[in-house]
């Protein structure tokens, strides 16, 4: 079943065409340089960049697949959670494809698209499995009972990890998208030097990331007013620490209790070094068999709503003219 692909919930325009859990091509063309300027994404310019590029990179992976529009079964798009504005690009350039070839049109979740990542090149890898999402907007722990049935055990009761990484990178004067670069430049913690506090949740699986954030951000400016020198390498080494003790004693712990023996990883943050090769050590201690998508398919990308599309078809899971998009929105809605 050939799919055509959409991807706009924040700062990356993407098309992509697959078959089932292969990729034809995969479009992007990423907003990033210009986010750059202001620290952050600025919702406004994500959308108006949406709508110059989206027409260019839909032609380009058509061209890259060696297809034409006649050659496409399905319309895939994602139509929540994200910035409002720049997924109502994707969904109204999608529903106008759907209208004008005459097929189906597919509304794909974000952060389903985003466990859909692993299904690329692993042909082994099924549910049921326990699976932890971490970005730049959401941190969840949860079961995947079958391709679309999901049953989130813990989530973040404040901050995402990624916002985390983000804005901790920015208070140590990390250019962003600050996640990578801080992941980057860290060297070796030193949690005498830069203590970081532990966060509490009632639910044993839920995080909260704001507590650190602000500690982070508090200690740089206090080191600043005393005209202290913060050592930066040191410091980013020692918040990434944190954010992987947590992400890792929470995820382990939900996998253990519920008797999984596979556990995969989505989302941007699961491209962070520490957070791998840390996972992987505890997976292997146990006998848990870990996945983890390949670097280019941890951030948004239009081939992973492609491969999640294929299994909402599959499960009847088909919009009409009326399809909108959603700021936020559970992983289980459906
Ligand atoms: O999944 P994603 O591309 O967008 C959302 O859907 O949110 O995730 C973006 C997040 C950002 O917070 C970025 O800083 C973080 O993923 N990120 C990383 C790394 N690469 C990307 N965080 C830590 N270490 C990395 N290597």
């Amino acid at each position: 079943m050939i799919i055509l692909a959409i991807e706009s919930s924040c700062d990356e325009t993407s098309v992509a065409i697959t078959d089932e859990r292969k990729i034809l091509s995969n479009i992007i063309a990423t907003q990033i340089a210009e986010h750059k300027l202001y620290g952050g994404v600025v919702p406004e310019i994500a959308s108006r960049r949406h709508t110059e590029a989206i027409s260019q990179v839909c032609d380009e992976a058509l061209k890259q697949a060696g297809i034409t529009y006649g050659d496409i079964d399905a319309i895939a798009v994602t139509f929540a959670p994200g910035l409002i504005g720049a997924l109502l690009v994707g969904v109204n350039f999608a529903k106008g494809l759907s209208y004008a070839l005459g097929v189906p049109l597919i509304p794909v979740h974000h952060l389903r698209s985003h466990i859909a990542a692993n299904y690329i090149n692993t042909p082994e890898l099924k549910p049921p499995f326990m699976c932890l999402t971490v970005s730049g907007g959401n941190t969840i722990i949860t079961e995947v009972a079958d391709y679309t049935k999901f049953n989130p055990i813990g989530r973040t009761t404040d901050d995402a990890a990624g916002e985390c990484f983000d804005k901790t990178a920015r208070a140590l004067g990390l250019s962003y998208p600050g996640g990578v670069n801080l992941d980057k430049i860290a060297t070796t913690a030193d949690t005498q030097k830069y203590p970081l506090p532990s966060p509490h949740t009632e639910n044993e699986f839920d995080f909260s990331f704001s507590g650190l954030k602000t500690a982070v951000v508090n200690l740089v400016h206090n080191k600043s007013q005393k005209g202290e020198e913060i050592d930066v390498p040191v410091m980013a080494a020692t918040i990434r620490q944190k954010v992987c003790d947590i992400l890792i004693k929470k995820t382990i712990a939900a996998v253990e209790s519920h008797n999984y023996k596979t556990l995969v990883m989505a989302g941007g943050v699961s491209a962070n070094s520490e957070l791998r090769t840390r996972m992987q050590a505890e997976c292997d201690k146990r006998g848990i068999k870990l996945y983890y998508p390949p670097l280019k398919y941890c951030g948004d990308n239009a081939a992973m709503v492609g491969v999640q599309g294929y299994y909402e078809y599959q499960s009847g899971n088909v919009a009409d003219a009326t399809l909108n998009a959603t700021a936020t929105l559970p992983i289980n809605y459906r």
